[in-house]
């Protein structure tokens, strides 16, 4: 099974770049910028690694970042994350990153953006790896701050495929959002947004994504289950859950691998990410594996699972039937 989910074509669609910045690179930036940290070796970064929960989990992501200064450290955090994703035959990622997380340390969005794209165009050429960015608002932050990132990205629209919403959900409904999201789809942006495991007012803010809002997917959303009408609403637009088993297991105790068989049962189209594979120790392989090995997942449900990625991604029709139809060939 190990050798079977490493020889298929993935896609992924459920990644924080900044979730990908690995021990070893926080030390490496942290020397080059001057910055002096807390903990004497990457062991200890990861020992510190205590989250139970999306807050806790949060303020050890956001203070990690602030080794993130230049241009050249932006590249470099996401060509090792693109050098990892090729080594895990990972084809296609729609990775998201934040934005306001940086502006608000004084780094400019500029700066972030060149060097995205910098590594993003090496991967494409040297690595194989194709990708569109999703730039996330944070939803502790006010609308007014996501409206004004909206139009610093303008001028880079090229750069974005969608929007997505992201950070702490208590008290930070879809709503507040609405009308940056509104103005993004105007701008012919594609719209989805964090529904995270257990949130307080969870089903509320589902349908609001589904109503208001009008998603193009939906990131998590494992809580949907609990509602029929929002489960068949889901599964009659086809829209796609991106599931994260691993930071599950983080925030809630669970790879919620029954809650993932009851998603495909009904039709809906659930898809498998890592979310913040450098925090929670588990890239994407190692997500569809623990699937496997923890909840007796089979091959026939691993490549529905894959197939359903490509699906449910932003690609152009041509490059999404070209992966379709080379997982057929590994049925
Ligand atoms: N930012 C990075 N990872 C996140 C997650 N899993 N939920 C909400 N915001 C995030
Ligand atoms: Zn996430």
């Amino acid at each position: 099974m190990k050798n079977y989910i490493q020889t298929l074509p993935k896609a992924e669609l459920h990644v924080h770049l900044e979730g990908t910045l690995e021990p070893e690179l926080i030390f490496a930036l942290a020397q080059r910028n001057g910055i002096t940290l807390p903990y004497a070796t990457p062991a200890d970064v990861v020992a510190a690694y205590d989250f139970h929960d999306l807050p806790s989990f949060l303020k050890i992501y956001y203070a990690a970042m602030d080794v993130l200064r230049t241009e050249e450290d932006f590249y470099e955090l996401t060509l090792a994350y693109f050098n990892r994703a090729a080594a895990q035959n990972v084809v296609y990622v729609e990775p998201f990153f934040d934005p306001q997380a940086h502006t608000s340390r004084g780094v400019a969005f500029e700066t972030v953006i060149r060097g995205i794209r910098r590594a993003q165009d090496e991967a494409a050429a040297r690595l194989g790896v194709e990708s569109q960015l999703i730039m996330c608002f944070l939803r502790d932050l006010s609308a007014e701050s996501a409206m004004a990132h909206l139009q610093m990205a303008e001028p880079w629209l090229d750069h974005f495929v969608g929007v997505g919403l992201d950070s702490d959900e208590k008290d930070n409904p879809p709503a507040k959002f609405a009308e940056v999201f509104a103005r993004a789809r105007a701008l012919g942006l594609k719209l989805t947004m964090h529904c995270d495991v257990n949130q307080k007012d969870i089903l509320d803010h589902i349908r609001e994504c589904l109503d208001l809002i009008e998603v193009d997917r939906i990131d998590h959303g494992v809580n949907a289950l609990e509602d029929e009408g929002l489960c068949d609403e889901i599964a009659r637009r086809g829209l796609g859950l991106t599931v994260c088993p691993v930071s599950n297991r983080f925030v809630v105790q669970s790879l919620t691998g029954d809650e993932i068989r009851h998603m495909l049962a009904r039709g809906m189209k659930a898809t498998i990410n890592s979310d913040d594979p450098a925090y929670f120790r588990a890239y994407l392989n190692e997500n569809l594996e623990a699937l496997v090995e923890e909840a007796g997942f089979t091959k026939a449900e691993i490549l529905i699972l894959t197939r359903n990625a490509f699906e449910v991604s932003w690609l152009p029709e041509a490059r999404k039937q070209h992966w379709l139809e080379r997982l057929a060939a590994m049925a």
